[in-house]
């Protein structure tokens, strides 16, 4: 049976101190517990601060984003390797967020991928469509050539340690969830392409459903056959609320 996974990703808020109270908060009510697993993913600037506030617990700390050198003359990136250095395990990657606004391409998702798993970085790799996809009725062709194309080259053993995560656009900081029926739909076609191409051992692999995940939608979410937790934003930025999603991941 596959373990839950409840990642909180804090996007562009909390400065250094609200991130150790908050992660601190949840690591205060997670500690040694590890079902479901937990990730917070602060921004760049609050990750050392975060990671000392879950030191010794089961909170597991990731970064948003990150480059596809280790090094370079590239201004304003963070490398896979100066998180890894830092204390971070895991890397959410292709965000629709950094999709639509800093135009990150499936060639580009596919780099970092590649390079966060020679590093021993777990990365969360982020799919899904917009309304005007849904309304055009082509929400599978996308989810599927996003995949693929993030995908691309990733061996089985590679993909074990990968997490993906299902995302409709039109959920994110809308307050409009996607019901439990179409979430599961899109997550049982995602282990279906995936089982196409890398057979049996996707079962291990964990999807996760992002958009508008509260406390009072958690657990229905979470008991679709092929839902394993969620990506976590709004409702991740205080521990009260985050603790319940975590809560309602039990099993
Ligand atoms: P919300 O939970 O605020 O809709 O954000 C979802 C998300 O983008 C997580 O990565």
């Amino acid at each position: 049976m596959r373990r839950k996974l409840v990642a909180g990703n804090w996007k562009m808020y909390t400065t250094p101190e609200k991130a150790a109270a908050l992660a601190k908060g949840i690591a205060e009510y997670v500690g040694q517990a590890t079902d479901p697993q937990v990730i917070v993913f602060p921004p760049f600037t609050s990750l050392s601060s975060a990671l000392i506030a879950v030191k010794g617990t089961a909170v597991a700390v990731g970064a948003q984003n990150m480059h596809w050198e280790d090094e370079g003359a590239f201004t304003g990136e963070v490398s896979g390797k100066m998180l890894l250095t830092l204390g971070c395990s895991y890397v959410i990657l292709g965000h629709s967020e950094r999709r639509q606004l800093f135009f990150e391409t499936d060639m580009l998702v596919n780099q970092k991928l590649k390079k966060a798993l020679s590093q021993n970085l777990s990365p969360i790799v982020c799919v899904g469509e917009t309304l005007d996809q849904r309304d055009a009725g082509e929400t599978m062709n996308v989810v599927q050539s996003q995949l693929l194309g993030s995908l691309d080259g990733v061996p089985a053993d590679e993909l074990r340690r990968t997490v993906i995560a299902y995302e409709p656009v039109w959920a994110i900081g809308t307050g409009r969830t996607a019901s439990p029926h179409q979430a599961e739909q899109v997550h049982g076609y995602i282990r279906t392409v995936l089982r196409e191409r890398y057979g049996a051992i996707v079962d291990d692999v964990l999807i996760l459903y992002g958009g508008s995940v509260k406390p009072d939608n958690a657990r229905e979410l979470f008991g679709q056959p092929n839902i394993d937790g969620g990506l976590v934003g709004g409702a991740s930025l205080t521990a009260e609320s985050f603790n319940k999603i975590i809560a309602a991941a039990r099993q």
